[in-house]
Parts: C-alpha cells; structure tokens; sequence
C-alpha cells in the first residue's frame, strides 16, 4: 500500500483540498521539498500561481525549490490534470493537513492511545512538573494534568495548540499550560521539569533535541520516550544513538491492545550517560568558559561550533584552540568525530556548567 493509500483509510473522516496547504505553518512547508510528488506538485503550482506565493512568502527557504520545479515541468496541456494532481499532492501529506485543518481526526486514531500504566511504572507524575513534547493533540499532556502538578504541552503547529487549550478548558484542567516551540528548542529554564515525555514525536534533530530534554530536566528527572513503531528495524539509527553509552537510555517492548509497543527512559544525571563520572571531570575556569561557549553555540546555531568559531570567540591562535579541543577529549569532558568540523559535543549536563562570561 503506498502512504497515500495509508492516509485515504488512516483518515477517512477529513475532507482535503489542494487550499488546506495555506494552512501550513511555515516550518512544515518546509518539509515539502522531497516528499510530495514532483511532477504532480509542479502541475499544481502552474495551474494555481497564488499557491507558490503563498508557500513562498511564508518559508522563503522553499522558494528556490518552487521555481526549479516550475522551470522543470512544463504546465499541464488539459484542465483535469491538475485536479488529479492536486488530489495527489494533498493526500501525500495528509497528515501535516489533518494536523492543521482536523485535529479531531487526528485524535480519534486508535494508535497514539498507548497505555498509561506504561509511563507510570517508570515514575509516579504526583505533584511534578511534566513537560510533553511535539503534544500533537495533547494526549499524553491531559492524561499527565489529572496527577501532576503542573503540565506544559509543547507542540509548533498553531491549530493543536488550541485544540489543547479547548481540551483542557472542557475538562477542567487548570494546571496545563500550552507553548509554541520546537523540541530542540524549548521555551522553558534549564533544570525546570521533573519528567519529560515524547510520544510519537522524536527524531527532527535528535542529537539537538536529546541534548535539549537533559537541558530542562532536572538531574534525578526523568525523560520517557514512545516512538511511534514497535519495530526497531524502520527506526535502527534512532534506537542505536538513544541506547549507546553517550545517551544511555533503558529500552523495553510492551504489549497493547493494538499490537506491541516499545520505550526508552533515562534518569537525568543519575546515570550519566558514560557511567560513573571520573574525578578528572572537574575543570579549569578557562576549559569552563569553552565548554559553555560550544553548549551555547550549539543551542542558539543548531549545530557545534567549528575550531575557527572558538578562535574567532576567544580570540586566541588556532593550536591553541586545538590544544584545548584535545584537553578537553582527554578529560572526557566533551566528545566529538576526530577529523569531523563540527561534531563537538559537551558531555556535562547544562546545570554543571559556569556562565559564558562575554
Ligand atoms: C505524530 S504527532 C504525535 C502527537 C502526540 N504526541 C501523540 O502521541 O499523539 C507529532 C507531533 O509533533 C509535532 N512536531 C513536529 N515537529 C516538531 C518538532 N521539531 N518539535 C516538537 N514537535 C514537533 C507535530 O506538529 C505533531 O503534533
């Protein structure tokens, strides 16, 4: 069955037209390029300009992308292609639309209500601070809010979070608050929660977004993900980085009512990922000040910083960059790819570093 076929059943109850793609949020129009049909998305774009306006104004990233495609694919020669076309393209991406246009479809699958007692067993919610991540239509988040003290659903697409809001408001659920963001970006203070769980809703930027859970938690927290397989083979990268020694996630299958399941925990800072932390760990001031400059570059760029960055930084010669690189490795207070720009990552939690001076 292709994914077309799997969304036309998936969602039976919506109804998609090629004008549901204004409602896309600016970061999903970005997922675009790649993944609808080429040859279909460009018939559409010629048969209704005002659609390559739009995604073009609201992510101008695509835009190249947009006009190499009208420049490749000449225009339909009948009217009825680009109907068909359209058809396609929408159904290809039904599930970004369903998201945005009928959350309640969404939510009525069967396959996002995994069982409670799941998440339970690995920490009791009672009084804590909770935060779900990429919350989708919450469902993890209003579950959380009858037991835990106060719940922060995080999800970037505008129509869930009111979806959310409704939600909660219905139940009376007082203590869910809903915020725009990004999983490997999140609006809230280092240390802030005590459990944060992702269901469905991991791997954009894994090695960002894992680096940014240990941010928020606190250290003896707790991080539970339920990725949305219950195969590992489709997912075998993830489930190699999330269980190596750098993240040191527990890992286990379980059964539900419809089919099995699997789950990944980790207790923040209770068990670090390389296993106990050798006295070597503490550091000078100066080693200090670049492993917080490389975390906060990395935060704010997406990315580590490059040799050139930390020498630009803390204007200083590029060997004596490299030297601190290497002091660093050897003390086993940052990791990286030896040879590779640009693979720098702090092993400390973001709690045991000092402030940047600047
Ligand atoms: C498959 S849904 C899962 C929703 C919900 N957690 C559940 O189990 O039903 C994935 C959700 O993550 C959101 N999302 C997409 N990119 C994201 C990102 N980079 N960070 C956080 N959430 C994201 C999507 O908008 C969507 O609501």
């Amino acid at each position: 069955m292709s994914s077309t076929d799997t969304f036309r059943s998936m969602f039976a109850g919506a109804e998609l037209d090629i004008e549901d793609l204004y409602l896309l949020e600016a970061f999903q129009i970005g997922y675009v390029p790649g993944w609808v049909p080429e040859a279909e998305f460009s018939a559409v774009l010629h048969a209704q300009p005002a659609i390559r306006r739009f995604l073009a104004k609201k992510n101008p990233d695509v835009a190249p992308y947009l006009d190499g495609l009208l420049a490749q694919y000449d225009p339909a020669a009948d009217a009825e292609s680009p109907v068909a076309a359209a058809d396609r393209v929408v159904w290809t991406i039904a599930d970004l639309l369903v998201y945005n246009k009928c959350p309640e479809v969404y939510d009525a699958l069967a396959f996002h209500g995994w069982d409670w007692q799941e998440v339970t067993s690995i920490t009791n919610l009672q009084d804590k601070t909770v935060i779900d991540a990429g919350a989708g239509t919450g469902r993890v988040a209003l579950e959380a809010a009858r037991s835990a003290r106060l719940v922060f659903a995080l999800e970037p697409v505008g129509r869930l979070r009111r979806f959310i809001r409704e939600r909660a408001a219905e139940l009376g659920l007082h203590n869910l608050y809903v915020l725009d963001g990004f999983s490997h970006a999140i609006p809230l203070p280092d240390s802030f929660a005590d459990v944060l769980i992702t269901s469905h809703a991991l791997g954009w930027r894994l090695e960002d977004e894992l680096l940014e859970f240990e941010r928020v938690v606190r250290g003896g927290g707790h991080i539970i993900h339920c990725p949305g397989t219950a195969e590992i083979e489709s997912e075998e990268a993830q489930h190699r980085r999330l269980t190596s020694e750098d993240w040191g996630y527990q890992f286990s299958r379980y059964q539900e009512a419809d089919g099995p399941k699997r789950k990944y925990w980790k207790q923040v800072g209770a068990a670090l990922p390389r296993g106990p932390r050798p006295a070597s760990e503490e550091y000078t001031q100066r080693q200090g000040q670049y492993l917080a400059f490389i975390y906060q570059y990395t935060r704010v760029h997406g990315q580590p910083p490059s040799e050139a960055d930390m020498q630009s930084f803390f204007q200083t010669s590029p060997p004596s960059v490299h030297q601190m690189v290497i002091r660093l490795e050897e003390r086993g207070l940052i990791a990286r790819v030896p040879g590779q720009p640009r693979t720098i990552k702090v092993l400390l939690p973001a709690r045991e570093l000092p402030k940047l001076e600047v």
